[in-house]
């Protein structure tokens, strides 16, 4: 799975430098292309194996899982933003705002947002014009102001919250700020098809939490030189997270048992779904 997921994450990133070219070298341009670079490409493999598992080839799957890494690179630029998580470090390197400017990075991540349709609404991805407006569909609902964008304005909310939020309550957050977007990815093979996305969306809905409570696990235990992004702020902050609820134990045994759940929704595809399999071990094994 990991051979895999670094070759897919190169293949993505050609794709995206590719797709970047016409936007000549302006400044907004080059803010771009420098927030898509790098990262793990997790939501680009949920594409592509998930096209995989309906038989759906890579060539046109690069489409929209180039399309879902250019939204989160735009998540991120914002995420990062003095008003938001106000964070210097990403992938490693200085944040866009830091390197450039405010106005830079609030436009950088405009443009990847418009870029992340540009690319998943794109002729080469779904074949029926039926299938790439349900891609849009969906991606303008997981991104927008019921999903990631909701998500995260309750993130931020909950900084200042009188009343800790309740399990129920950082469930609701989490599903939004990042398993819209991971839902949206893991779906994508069957909404590309027309086939079902039921078991896929249960796989991808316990996955999303998973993830975010390694995240949040990350951001306690992780090392910021190894993570590639500053540690120790969401206690800081005053973040409601899985961790600052269940504590450090808890969190790792509700992320393991999720991932349970989330492999057991993909029996139905037997030995075909391997790689998505492995794929939910490793978000809670990685380290960054
Ligand atoms: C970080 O996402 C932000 C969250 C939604 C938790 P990733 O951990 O996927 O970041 P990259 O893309 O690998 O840098
Ligand atoms: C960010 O969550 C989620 C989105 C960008 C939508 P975090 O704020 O926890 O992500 P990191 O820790 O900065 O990567
Ligand atoms: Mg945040
Ligand atoms: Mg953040
Ligand atoms: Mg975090």
């Amino acid at each position: 799975m990991h051979e895999a997921l670094t070759g897919l994450a190169a293949r993505v990133q050609t794709h995206l430098e590719q797709a970047l070219v016409p936007f000549g070298d302006g400044q907004v341009a080059q803010a771009m292309q420098y927030a898509v670079s790098g990262g793990k490409r997790v939501r680009a493999f949920l594409v592509t194996e998930s096209a995989k598992l309906h038989g759906v080839p890579e060539a046109r799957a690069i489409w929209p899982a180039s399309g879902i890494e250019a939204m989160h690179a735009y998540s991120l630029v914002h995420d990062d933003m003095p008003c938001m998580d106000d964070d210097a470090l990403r992938r490693g390197q200085p944040t866009v705002h830091v390197k450039w400017d405010e106005a830079t990075a609030t436009l950088a991540g405009d443009a990847l947002q418009s870029l992340a349709f540009e690319l998943v609404l794109h002729p080469g991805g779904a074949e029926t014009a039926q299938a790439q407006a349900a891609l849009g569909l969906g991606l303008a609902r997981a991104a927008g102001g019921q999903g990631m964008v909701l998500g995260q304005s309750l993130d931020i909310a909950a900084e200042t919250a009188e009343i800790p939020l309740n399990l129920e309550q950082i469930t609701h957050l989490q599903a939004g700020k990042t398993g819209a977007l991971i839902e949206w990815s893991a779906t994508t093979g069957a909404v590309m098809v027309g086939a079902s996305t039921e078991a896929l969306s249960t796989f991808a809905q316990a996955l999303g939490l998973a993830f975010q409570i390694q995240d949040d696990i990350i951001d306690v235990i992780g090392d910021a030189s190894e993570v590639g992004k500053a540690v120790g702020k969401d206690a800081a902050a005053g973040k409601a997270t899985f961790v600052s609820l269940l504590g450090l134990d808890g969190a790792k045994h509700r992320a393991s048992a999720l991932v349970d759940q989330a492999c057991d929704a993909l029996s139905i595809y037997g030995n075909d779904a391997d790689m998505l399999q492995q794929l939910a071990r490793f978000v809670i094994s990685r380290q960054k």
